[in-house]
């Protein structure tokens, strides 16, 4: 039986999970999959009221089951950043979730906005580290608002949090069908501390000799991404560079409407969400696609060891996909609940078809 926290958050998040979890519904009842829900209400609206981001006892709950389903965290009403800050990576560095998983594949050509990208080019897989380097909030301002004002960040990475994303990411190269090449992306070039990248990706190479080992900076991946994606197929990246690099790839699969991720630590608690955030101006108005948030579901039916309903949810979504029936992932395509019944009767034809 998994216990599954959810948090839909702000925005576009309550109606994305709803549709997420009809669809996880639909696919644990065909394949006898067992699952509890328990909602957490953090965002805007519990913030509103009570001043209260994410207590620590909402951190401990979570330690305590299997996996946590995320929609979107970030409000216009709040301080910029804070709930996103407080939550997403309240979350993320609270639960130490190392490795954030996200996959770029293109399920239909139609919906890559480059011309002659066909789906077999568009297909890997962005490891970012999740708990270091930009996000680590050491730095700060000092006489705000004054000529003289100084903004200090600091991109802290330590050789362990380095070393321990690396090998995760060799590992999954190894794992994934492809090619067993994996990609060092740094800016090692001007930012010489990322040294320590480059150092620890050919030590701990050293322990994959069937992985074949490329590097590009952060600006030439970019450029590579949209001129030859097919020379990708696993990335590890710093914090900063992963999230820039997945807007992006996130736009090669169709849309912000598609992406999704997992927040990983091996064997504890993990945390899936669409990349995308809470758009406010979509907010109930049944509009945005539910699509990400259902390939998180995917993500997290696959980290839980449920093969089949994982195997089924993202066939029914290619299907949907490929055959126009979801003709696109942008923002008012489909009504967002009928999204979700389309990918509900793909995934009952699919299962009666096996
Ligand atoms: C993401 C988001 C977050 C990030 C924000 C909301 C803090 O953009 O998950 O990619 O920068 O990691
Ligand atoms: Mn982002």
């Amino acid at each position: 039986m998994h216990s599954i926290a959810v948090l839909p958050g702000d925005g576009i998040g309550e109606e994305v999970v709803e549709q997420a979890l009809r669809v996880l519904e639909a696919v644990a009842a065909t394949t006898g999959t067992k699952y509890t829900l328990e909602r957490y209400p953090y965002g805007a609206e519990h913030y509103l009221k009570s001043g209260e981001t994410l207590p620590d006892s909402a951190l401990r709950a979570m330690r305590d089951h299997s996996a946590i389903l995320l929609g979107a965290i970030g409000d216009p009403r709040v301080e910029t950043g804070l709930l996103e800050r407080e939550i997403i990576a309240g979350i993320r560095f609270g639960l130490d979730l190392y490795v954030n998983l996200r996959p770029i594949k293109l399920y239909a050509e139609h919906l890559c906005p480059l011309k002659g990208v066909l789906p077999a080019a568009v297909d890997m897989l962005v490891i970012r580290e999740n708990t270091e380097g930009a996000y680590v909030g050491v730095g700060g301002l000092m006489k705000k608002g004054t000529p003289a004002e100084v903004a200090v960040c600091n991109m802290i990475w330590t050789r362990s949090g380095t070393e321990r994303v690396i090998r995760y990411a060799f590992e999954a190269a190894r794992k994934r069908s492809k090619k067993h090449r994996l990609t060092l992306v740094d800016k090692a070039n001007a930012i010489r501390p990322q040294d320590l990248w480059t150092r620890t990706f050919a030590e701990v190479g050293e322990e994959f000799p069937d992985i074949e080992k490329d590097h590009a900076y952060i600006d030439a991946a970019c450029m590579w991404m949209l001129k030859n994606p097919d020379w990708f197929d696993t990335i590890v990246t710093t914090n900063l560079f992963g999230d820039i690099l997945t807007d992006l790839g996130a736009m090669m699969q169709g849309g912000m409407g598609a992406a999704a991720s997992g927040n990983i630590h091996p064997g504890k608690v993990s945390m899936f969400e669409p990349i995308h955030g809470s758009a406010p101006k979509y907010k109930g108005k049944n509009k945005a696609s539910p699509v990400a948030t259902i390939l998180a579901t995917q993500m997290m039916l696959e980290h839980l060891g449920e093969h089949e309903a994982a195997g089924l949810v993202e066939g029914a979504v290619a299907t949907a996909l490929r055959s126009k029936k979801v003709p696109s992932l942008n923002a008012g395509a489909l009504p967002t609940d009928e999204v979700g019944t389309i990918i509900i009767s793909e995934i009952k034809a699919l299962a009666s078809a096996a």
